[in-house]
């Protein structure tokens, strides 16, 4: 939905509004800031277009929206560990990291690892967010849709179970090729492995890849990206080395094996799940194949390992771009994206839940905290909404839709030999809007925070005066100073005076395409959410960037003069008001964006060797480490580490860590 830009009737019952409007804003009385519309699905196509690829972004907002057809280059490494010395069954995983696959099932004592590299580009099927995390509900649902069209006909996945007493009480712990029937508790994994041979049929089935050829392969992400590889037969990856990566196990310290022959050792002695029982995607079999629980010497130190080599991939964050999974390649010119409002049930359905969540209007605004106290934490919900969005309402029409345009633009990619349709690369354009103003919002909001704050008069201009240049980066590009009336400042820097604009059209249209009529189909919706989203952002930074300049001629642009001379008890009084009423738009504006993930930072900045760590499942170090606390008399698994509760905790408040300190205990 495009946003409505319009203005609003005077805000009766603020008494100063009215002062405000007489000596700073237009004279029609109207508010001058567009109204943001909170419904609107464009932040939300232009954030989850920004994230693609990206390890930071996709933690934060972790129910992917976009599918998206991707290559992988030639002569990529591509890492698979598993249990045992053979070959992998296909469909498997392939990690981009070796540690990755290292911590899932080479740490174990039979553990090979084997490394693969493409022979030629493959080409890929990405789904965004942690879509490869069997943690979150809402994970899977873009993948689970593609393969079961609606949201009815998606299997309700059991909860999270508990694992098996045992590891090695195989006879109700389904595995593949198991006998479903014998299976009484319900398993991720094979709900893993189901997911796989669905995915890669479909590509088969719809006669987009196969052997060598098409798509080949899904992308996907949980710490790190891995890639489900539809046929190891293939040759376009090819096996460049398979060793055993096993390390000599730690003298006595406590294994199964020993665990075994210990009173009541098979009870006690079960390793504590790693990583919620995840361990063991590369398939058991063999001697000590049974076990989904490799233990080694590494084991522990793997995760930390993992982690590290995630964070690598952590891309676009604090406001600066990032190369993120930089070995896959999107094809921004075919993205799919489930806030596509084409989705009609499935955005009226969102748009109703947030509607009363958030206390939105029908048209889209904002109502407002009941009280100003809790403005703030109503301002960050907002901001924070996308995390908790679901695609749960794709009846059985949206269904046949995101089908059908899913495979016809996946076809359309196969087909094309242009890597984007129009030439643009729709991520870097998202991108580059992000790293202009990612940082500049959050520094506008400190300064006009630190000003309304600001009690002395003197020090106001040196607030003032940084408050202004930081605006005032924002409109390089844009705004061009008219000859200054002296006698009318508010005439000079009106919202309706040509240069404004002048300014304010150059700055909405800063990705103007020169011919929308060789844009396809994915590329309008992702132009229109560019479109609206700069909209919102120029509309509501070019009057506060107007009253900031006529603030500033009014009282402190003259530097011989102390603005104790100038700024009358009323004066300063309609600067603070009108300050204030800046800083409303801009935070209201932020929470519209909802770029989350740029406004959390470990702040201070981490020292070298120090990683910011936010919780990667399943890479979150839930399982610790030994540490100063731990005794060594235990069964060598402490069971430390942060709890589930603490996972929010540290994601908006990332934690600076080194190997001896993960995860973070404070
Ligand atoms: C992989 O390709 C081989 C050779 O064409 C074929 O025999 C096999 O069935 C394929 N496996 C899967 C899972 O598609
Ligand atoms: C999904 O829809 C397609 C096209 O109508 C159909 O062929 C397929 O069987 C459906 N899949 C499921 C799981 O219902
Ligand atoms: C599965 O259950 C059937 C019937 O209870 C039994 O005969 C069969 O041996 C079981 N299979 C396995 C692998 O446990
Ligand atoms: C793999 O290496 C480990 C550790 O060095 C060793 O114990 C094990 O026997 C090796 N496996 C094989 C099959 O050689
Ligand atoms: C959307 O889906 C959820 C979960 O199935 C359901 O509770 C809700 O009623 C649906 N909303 C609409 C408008 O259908
Ligand atoms: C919703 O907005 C109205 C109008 O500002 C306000 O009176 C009410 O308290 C708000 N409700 C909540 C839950 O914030
Ligand atoms: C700046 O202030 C000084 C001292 O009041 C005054 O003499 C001067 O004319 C002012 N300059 C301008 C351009 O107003
Ligand atoms: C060491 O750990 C064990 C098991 O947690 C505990 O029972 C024991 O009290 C600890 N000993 C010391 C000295 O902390």
């Amino acid at each position: 939905m495009p946003l409505r830009l319009f203005r609003i009737a005077f805000l009766a019952g603020l008494t100063w509004a009215s002062r405000v409007q007489q000596h700073v804003f237009d004279v029609e009385h109207d508010n001058p800031f567009p109204r943001l519309n909170f419904l609107s699905a464009s932040p939300h196509i232009f954030h989850s277009t920004f994230g693609l690829l990206q390890q930071w972004t996709n933690t934060f907002v972790t129910n992917g929206h976009t599918i998206a057809p991707c290559v992988i280059g030639t002569n990529t490494n591509l890492y698979h560990a598993r249990i045992g010395s053979t070959l992998p069954p296909s469909p498997e995983w392939f990690a981009f990291d070796s540690e990755m696959s290292y911590s899932i099932a080479g740490t174990g004592l039979n553990s090979y690892l084997l490394t693969y590299r493409t022979t030629r580009p493959v080409r890929c099927i990405y789904f965004d967010g942690t879509s490869a995390s069997l943690m979150n509900d809402g994970s899977m649902e873009s993948q689970m849709l593609l393969l079961h069209n609606d949201s009815s006909n998606v299997p309700d996945s059991p909860a999270f179970g508990p694992p098996p007493s045992s590891p090695r009480d195989g006879t109700d712990f389904c595995r593949p090729g198991y006998p479903i029937a014998n299976c009484t508790r319900w398993n991720f994994l094979q709900a893993e492995y189901d997911r796989a041979s669905g995915l890669c049929k479909l590509i088969r089935e719809q006669g987009l890849g196969g052997l060598g050829w098409g798509y080949e392969g899904i992308v996907r992400m949980n710490a790190g990206f891995e890639l489900i590889w539809c046929n190891f037969s293939s040759p376009s990856a090819r096996l460049v080395s398979h060793i055993n990566v096993s390390a000599p196990p730690v003298d006595d310290e406590h294994n199964p094996q020993a665990a075994q022959s210990e009173p009541g050792g098979v009870q006690s002695g079960t390793p504590p799940q790693p990583y919620y029982g995840y361990g063991d995607r590369g398939r058991s079999d063999g001697p000590h194949g049974r076990s989904p629980f490799p233990l080694g010497p590494f084991r522990e130190s793997s995760t930390y390992e993992w982690f590290r080599s995630a964070t690598k991939r952590y891309g676009f964050v604090g406001g600066a771009p990032g190369r993120g999974e930089a070995r896959v390649r999107i094809n921004s010119g075919s993205l799919f994206s489930f806030y596509d409002p084409a989705l009609v049930d499935q955005e009226s359905a969102r748009q109703a839940l947030e509607q009363k969540h958030y206390n939105i209007t029908a048209h889209g605004y904002w109502r407002g905290p009941a009280s100003t106290d809790d403005r703030r934490a109503a301002l960050r919900e907002l901001t924070r909404r996308r995390r908790y969005q679901r695609i749960r309402n794709i009846t059985k029409s949206d269904g046949v839709f995101m089908r059908s345009t899913v495979l016809q633009r996946l076809r359309q990619s196969l087909e094309t030999e242009r890597p984007y349709s129009s030439g643009i690369d729709w991520v870097l354009a998202v991108e580059e809007v992000v790293a202009r103003y990612g940082i500049a919002l959050h520094d506008i909001s400190a300064a006009l925070s630190t000003t309304v704050s600001e009690s002395d008069r003197t020090k106001l201009r040196a607030t003032m005066r940084r408050l202004r240049e930081s605006i005032h980066g924002t409109w390089i590009a844009y705004y061009e100073y008219p000859v200054l009336d002296r006698g009318n400042l508010r005439r000079t820097f009106s919202l309706n005076a040509p240069v404004s604009q002048a300014a304010l059209e150059r700055c909405r249209n800063q990705v103007e395409s020169f011919s929308t009529s060789d844009l396809s189909d994915s590329e309008h919706v992702t132009y229109r959410a560019i479109l609206a989203v700069l909209a919102a952002i120029c509309g509501t930074l070019l009057p506060v960037f107007l009253s900031t300049e006529t603030l500033w001629f009014t009282y402190f642009n003259n530097a011989t003069v102390s603005p104790h001379v100038t700024l009358t008890a009323e004066s300063k009084t309609e600067l603070q008001s009108i300050t204030q009423h800046n800083l409303d738009a801009v935070e209201e504006l932020m929470a519209w964006l909802g770029w989350m993930d740029q406004w959390t930072a470990c702040s201070p900045g981490c020292g070298w060797g120090q990683t910011c760590y936010i919780p990667t499942w399943p890479a979150i170090g839930i399982m610790g480490r030994p540490g100063p606390g731990s005794n060594g008399t235990g069964r060598g698994y402490p069971r430390r580490g942060i709890g589930m509760d603490a996972l929010e905790k540290y994601l908006w408040q990332p934690r600076c860590i080194d190997s001896a300190h993960f995860p973070p205990q404070d």
